[in-house]
């Protein structure tokens, strides 16, 4: 067995060969003059193949596509490691006209590899990848993010709020570990003349320590607006972390001025993705074997 990888995320590649106790054999990735991707693939009998679809989707899927049928065509027992599914929020027809992404990626893995692991994929309407892709797994990094905010920082009184309906199975498996509160904002106090209002759904944040837990950062809109209730509800020391740090549209300056700490999981690779991730896909595939 051997461990290969797109370019999206050679470090996590790396890392989950070393946890395997496998090697890592890089792919040579390069382009045509014409911007085609060129590239070689390692193989074994069987492969791990690592890719994250973050923050240059559409290459990396290609580049993802091409191995998969490479490898499938060569007999090669294939394995897709997939940390970041891209277009997977786009589930719905939310505006006449506008293509369903998710759909579309399904249909893609299915025909190439559809014996693929995810971390935390975006399931907030679909509820189970099995609808998507019925052999994929879906692991979880929230035990990882927990371990890791109760050894390295220090909370007094602590909350973890999700800032969605969604986000509470996530807010809730993060406090058991750090064995305190949980709660989400949901909207309140609706009347004609009021806008319906962001607030704490049941607890009072006042004086205690808030981490706010969501499966994605993108653009950071989400998290600076439960950022700004929990503050607005007296909040005393703030720590944002999620699964997928996308941080783009300028995300980090919405949120670093008011908080203490920004920490995401390296599916992504970027200057907060300080909690390693490859150990969730590790666990599961020695449990599989
Ligand atoms: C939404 O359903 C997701 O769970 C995240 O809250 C969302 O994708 C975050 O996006 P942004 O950072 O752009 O607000």
């Amino acid at each position: 067995m051997i461990v290969t990888s797109g370019s999206s995320n050679p470090t996590f590649a790396k890392d989950l060969a070393r946890l395997m106790g496998v090697e890592y054999k890089a792919a040579r990735i390069g382009h045509f003059p014409d911007g085609e991707l060129h590239i070689t693939v390692p193989r074994d009998k069987e492969t791990i193949l690592v890719q994250s679809l973050a923050l240059n989707p559409n290459e990396y899927m290609m580049e993802l596509l091409l191995m998969l049928d490479y490898l499938e065509s060569k007999g090669s027992e294939v394995t897709a490691v997939i940390p970041y599914l891209a277009y997977a929020r786009q589930d719905e027809e939310f505006h006449s006209g506008e293509a369903i992404s998710f759909h579309t990626i399904a249909k893609l893995l299915q025909h190439y590899c559809d014996n693929a692991i995810m971390i935390d994929v975006h399931l907030h309407r679909i509820g189970n990848i099995k609808k998507m892709l019925p052999k994929a797994v879906n692991v979880s990094v929230m035990p990882l993010i927990g371990e890791y905010l109760k050894r390295h920082v220090k909370f007094q009184n602590p909350v973890v709020i999700g800032p969605d309906e969604e986000s509470e199975q996530w807010a809730k498996q993060i406090a058991n570990i750090l064995n305190c509160d949980h709660d989400i904002f949901i909207k309140k106090r609706f009347s004609s003349t009021k806008v319906a209002e962001m607030e704490p759904k049941s607890l009072n944040l006042k004086g205690r320590d808030v981490v706010i837990i969501d499966d994605i950062i993108s653009t950071g809109g989400t998290i600076a607006n439960a950022v700004k209730i929990a503050k607005k509800h007296g909040a005393k020391k703030i720590s944002v972390a999620c699964a997928h740090g996308l941080f783009v549209g300028g995300a980090v300056g919405k949120i670093k001025p008011y908080v203490s700490n920004i920490l995401s999981t390296d599916t992504v690779p970027g200057k907060y993705s300080k909690i390693r991730a490859a150990p969730a896909v590790a666990n599961y595939l020695k449990k599989r074997k």
